[in-house]
């Protein structure tokens, strides 16, 4: 049974369902410690920004705000696969869910950190896909001084499901050729330029050409350092591998919605579970993906 329709007269003073870029509706979120953008169009969070700091993710000016196409940038949610589906090639890469229209909860402010709970469950669309089982999928967005994600997806369906997902975070950096990621040295990895090639990380991530690298068993915790000396911290919770994307000069110019000089100023580090991490659940199981996000510098 669907909940009640959330009424909007109860969202908080710091809290505002507006239309946003190309018409799409967005939250806006104005806490104490922080602000940020969430659109209902993928649940996709835009921006984020700590009171006292600049933007932390990065938001393409080439992104295209349309119901057909993902926001290029800030955190597009992958669900139930990621990357090409291996049962239709012709499916939406990454999953339905950044593509669809999820629904405004819950959203409160305890002073310190505002919360907004978006939801989404399958629907006739979601079920004549390559993963037509029913789902719901609770999305948790809470804004502070820092920046906690929570996707919880219930398995609705009569047999056990399996999925991918991510939190596919796209990262402001001053200067990906002077940025460092840390926290995946020892951890195995699958270079997707090099045909899935296997390769265990020896140091920190560093940035000379295209990278795109599924990391698997990965640890809780990752740091992207800037060259300016800003770190975003990443923890997570539920979370066993991480990807980690920049397209570099020519990929960046082959896309529509990616400026051509954009590549230096992002860096993608995705918190997952995708491959052989990928979810299981029994039916009424639940698993939650869970990433904070802490600036210090
Ligand atoms: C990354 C993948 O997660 O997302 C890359 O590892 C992919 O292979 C990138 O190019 C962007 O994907 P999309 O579908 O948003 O263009």
């Amino acid at each position: 049974m669907s909940p009640a329709p959330f009424d909007p007269a109860a969202l908080p003073a710091s809290v505002r369902l507006e239309t946003g870029e190309g018409g799409l509706p967005v939250v806006r979120v104005d806490g104490s410690r922080g602000s940020a953008e969430l659109y209902l169009h993928g649940a996709h969070l835009t921006r984020w920004t700590p009171a006292d700091g600049r933007p932390v993710l990065w938001l393409s000016a080439a992104s295209l705000f349309t119901e057909a196409k993902a926001i290029r940038g800030g955190v597009p949610i992958c669900f139930p696969w990621f990357g090409a589906n291996p049962l239709d090639p012709g499916a939406p890469a990454h999953g339905f869910a950044r593509l669809a229209e999820w629904e405004l909860v819950a959203a409160r402010d305890d002073g310190e950190t505002v919360t907004v709970s978006l939801r989404l469950a399958d629907s006739p669309a979601t079920r004549a896909t390559a993963w037509p089982h029913r789902f719901e999928a609770l999305y948790t967005v809470t804004v502070g001084a820092r920046l906690t994600l929570a996707l919880t997806v219930t398995n609705r369906d009569t047999d056990s499901v399996s999925f991918e997902e991510a939190l596919h975070s796209y990262l402001a950096v001053d200067d990906i050729r002077a940025t460092e990621v840390t926290g995946l040295e020892g951890a195995p990895y699958l270079d997707q330029l090099a045909g899935m090639s296997v390769g265990t990380e020896t140091g920190p991530v560093r940035f000379g050409a295209e990278t795109d690298r599924i990391y698997l068993d990965t640890p809780a915790a990752t740091a992207v350092t800037e060259g300016s000396g800003r770190t975003v911290g990443i923890t997570t919770q539920g979370s066993h591998s991480t990807i980690v994307w920049n397209p570099w000069m020519a990929k960046a110019a082959s896309m529509g919605d990616f400026g051509d000089d954009e590549w230096t100023g992002m860096v993608c580090v995705e918190s997952a579970n995708v491959r052989e991490n990928r979810v299981r659940l029994e039916p009424d199981q639940s698993h939650t993906l869970t990433a904070v996000f802490d600036v210090a510098g």
